[in-house]
């Protein structure tokens, strides 16, 4: 069942919950489904009575100058594909509908949530100034409308994961976050809708990502644990073709740096390849 509108999601809702105490689950998207969204989806299905999946290419967490507008928007794919996993509605609003008609959208003129400085001044958030803030904006609202239980986000992003779960704790946002592993390739790639943008060539220098961040992870098991020494192993592998904007080593739970590496370190990467900006991480446990 497919619905533009937020009236009729809350009336849907509403008829599901009647007297029964049923578990929903929601499942955030930006469209352009693949089979990382569709593990998660797969997840809230058999963990939900009901599931709803949101497609909606959020402005408000796009920076100038980035893809908004490039995005790929494959709604009528996205619904077949939700749909044939078990998805009970697939929510798609367009702009004016989540945020009025008319509606300037900037934080002078519309009401954000804002989380803390200290985790999105690093990794992602240092170059996408504000892009946190409008995932967290749009997560908080979806999460309103749809009254979810629980929420289930991808771990290959990664920071964003942190930062949702630090602000339904902090703003006791009544909801269970669920966290999935990343979906990769066979050759390792991780999944994105941004690879969509690859050139096959592209494809293959993308691998760059994966490939370091799993040559870190074996350093790791072999005793390395001094992260400028984990660091240098990445230098290997790059080429004029990479253009890398962060190699970073945090703590999984509250993105503290690190420089000894251990079992709760989450090591991040973003790099750009044929001009497209991507991100993966590995968990050295
Ligand atoms: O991860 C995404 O696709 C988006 O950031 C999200 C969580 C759907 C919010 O727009």
């Amino acid at each position: 069942m497919l619905i533009h509108k937020i009236s009729e999601v809350k009336e849907k809702v509403k008829e599901w919950r009647g007297d029964k105490n049923i578990k929903i689950g929601l499942v955030p998207t930006m469209g352009a489904l693949h089979a990382g969204h569709a593990s998660l989806i797969k997840k809230a299905v058999e963990t939900c009575d009901k599931v709803v999946v949101s497609v909606f290419v959020n402005p408000i967490q796009f920076c100038p100058g980035e893809d908004y507008n490039e995005y790929p928007r494959t709604l009528d794919k996205d619904v077949e594909l939700a749909e044939s996993i078990g998805a009970d509605l697939i929510f798609a609003p367009s702009p004016d509908e989540m945020y009025g008609k008319g509606q300037r959208l900037s934080n002078d003129t519309l009401a954000y949530v804002v989380p803390p400085f200290f985790y999105v001044n690093k990794l992602c958030g240092k170059s996408r100034v504000g892009h946190f803030d409008g995932v967290c904006t749009v997560v908080a609202k979806l999460f309103n409308i749809t009254g979810a239980d629980y929420a289930f986000f991808g771990q290959k992003d990664a920071q964003q994961l942190v930062i949702i779960k630090k602000f339904v704790n902090d703003l006791n946002f009544p909801i269970e976050i669920v966290s999935c592993p990343i979906v990769r390739e066979e050759s390792g790639l991780a999944l994105s809708s941004r690879n969509k943008y690859l050139s096959d060539e592209g494809k293959k220098d993308a691998l760059v990502l994966s490939k370091i961040l799993f040559n870190i992870k074996a350093c790791y098991e072999k005793g390395i644990t001094d992260v400028s020494a984990l660091k240098e192993t990445a230098f290997s592998y790059l080429t004029d073709k990479h253009d890398m904007e962060y190699l970073e080593f945090v703590d999984k739970d509250d993105l503290e740096d690190k420089t000894k590496a251990d079992n709760n370190t989450l090591v991040l990467i973003a790099c750009r390849v044929e001009g497209v900006r991507l991100i993966d991480n590995i968990l050295l446990a």
